[in-house]
């Protein structure tokens, strides 16, 4: 535990000690026999700097060893990650930018701020992003056992959750999507660099750490934002379950039930195909898309015959193919897929978490790109 001299103002020394149960310094002139300026940072397996102040970017950025926690930023060989947190105009300084950028070409992780209320009155971006989704950015570096932001630069869009498609105002069509295979892609993203850009639909999940996240309900408005995104998308990955049908009229007013005991008749409309629409119309040459597949084989083909047939037909790079036969994923902190390529190449995932998943795709995404 390093705190700055600017961090014991809101902390005491004391408190950091007791609660993570570790010696706490901050200078470099306490403890010099054990010479903790090298040592804390040679021997970090990862370097966490949470909040990270405009004022501490701009010294790791000039390589300043000005206190215990530069100086270790210096000596430390791990990967760091910093989870910056001030005021959105702070952060969005020429200055700031600037550090953020060099910090970025070294390699090291910078998250980015969540957007919502900051010290003061005012809101705006520069909020410190959920402690526990900082936690898991940090598991995801530490699992990958590297620092290669190999989706560093790259602006990633990604769908989840499933869609509602309202018959009045207070009932709709919906599905059992959790958004979870969604959210473990942003995440894991986040985590190799990218920008990542969330199109949530009805999910309720936390945000991810660096995640802009964007909340949808019906197809028509998923449609929208993920086609907006991707115009300036390096990849696009469809996870989510938009609903194929849409009621034919959407009533203002609650329906009543009749008095003479009919139900009413719902006409359906098909929904515009997302997935379809993106990889015909390419917003940007050499844009890697990603589809999602449940099947379930029938009398037609295998799980695998409908599968190749389904990337044929949506036109993207990649398909990841779930085999549902056996029920359903949904919920399920768990997945298992064949990722199917365009190119004929198909990878084979074994059950795991969502989270392995998720890499195994930017792993095929990155070689793609
Ligand atoms: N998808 C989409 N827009 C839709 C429906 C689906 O972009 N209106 C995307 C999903 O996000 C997923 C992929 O298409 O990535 C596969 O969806 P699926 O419903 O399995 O495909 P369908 O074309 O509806 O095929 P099927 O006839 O098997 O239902």
């Amino acid at each position: 535990m390093v705190p700055t001299a600017a961090a014991l103002e809101f902390v005491g020394a004391p408190t950091w000690s007791a609660l993570s149960g570790k010696p706490v310094a901050t200078d470099v002139w306490t403890g010099v026999h054990e010479v903790p300026h090298v040592r804390i940072g040679q021997e970090a397996d990862l370097v966490v700097v949470a909040p990270a102040t405009a004022d501490l970017l701009a010294r790791a950025a000039h390589g300043q060893a000005d206190d215990l926690l530069t100086s270790t930023l210096l000596t430390a060989r791990c990967p760091v990650v910093f989870a910056p947190a001030m005021h959105t105009e702070m952060w969005e300084h020429p200055a700031t930018r600037a550090n953020v950028a060099t910090l970025r070409d070294r390699g090291v992780l910078v998250i980015e701020p969540a957007e919502g209320r900051l010290t003061g009155k005012d809101t705006g971006k520069g909020r410190l992003p959920d402690p526990d989704e900082i936690f898991e950015v940090c598991r995801e570096v530490l699992v990958r056992g590297t620092t290669t932001l190999d989706l560093a630069g790259r602006h990633v869009v990604v769908s989840a959750g499933g869609t509602r498609e309202y018959l009045d105002p207070v009932r709709y069509l919906g599905n059992r999507s959790s958004g979870l295979q969604g959210y473990a892609l942003a995440r894991a993203a986040a985590a190799r660099g990218a920008e990542v850009t969330l199109v949530a639909a009805n999910v309720t999940l936390p945000d991810p750490a660096g995640v802009k996240v964007v909340r949808v309900e019906t197809t028509a408005q998923l449609r929208q934002e993920v086609v907006t995104a991707a115009a300036s998308a390096d990849a696009v990955v469809m996870a989510a379950a938009p609903a194929d049908f849409r009621p034919t009229a959407v009533s203002d007013a609650k329906i009543k039930k009749a008095s003479d005991g009919s139900a009413p008749v719902v006409g359906l409309t098909q929904n515009p195909d997302i997935l379809l629409e993106i990889s015909t119309e390419r917003a940007r040459p050499g844009q890697v898309i990603v589809g999602f597949a449940a099947e379930t084989g029938d009398d037609t083909g295998s799980v695998l015959d409908l599968a190749r047939a389904k990337l044929a037909r949506k036109g993207c790079d990649l398909l990841v193919v779930n085999d549902v036969s056996g029920g359903a994923v949904f919920g399920s902190p768990d997945n298992e897929a064949v990722v199917l390529a365009a190119d004929g190449a198909a990878v084979d995932v074994p059950r795991g978490s969502k989270a392995a998943l998720a890499h195994v795709i930017w792993d095929q995404v990155a070689d793609r790109l």
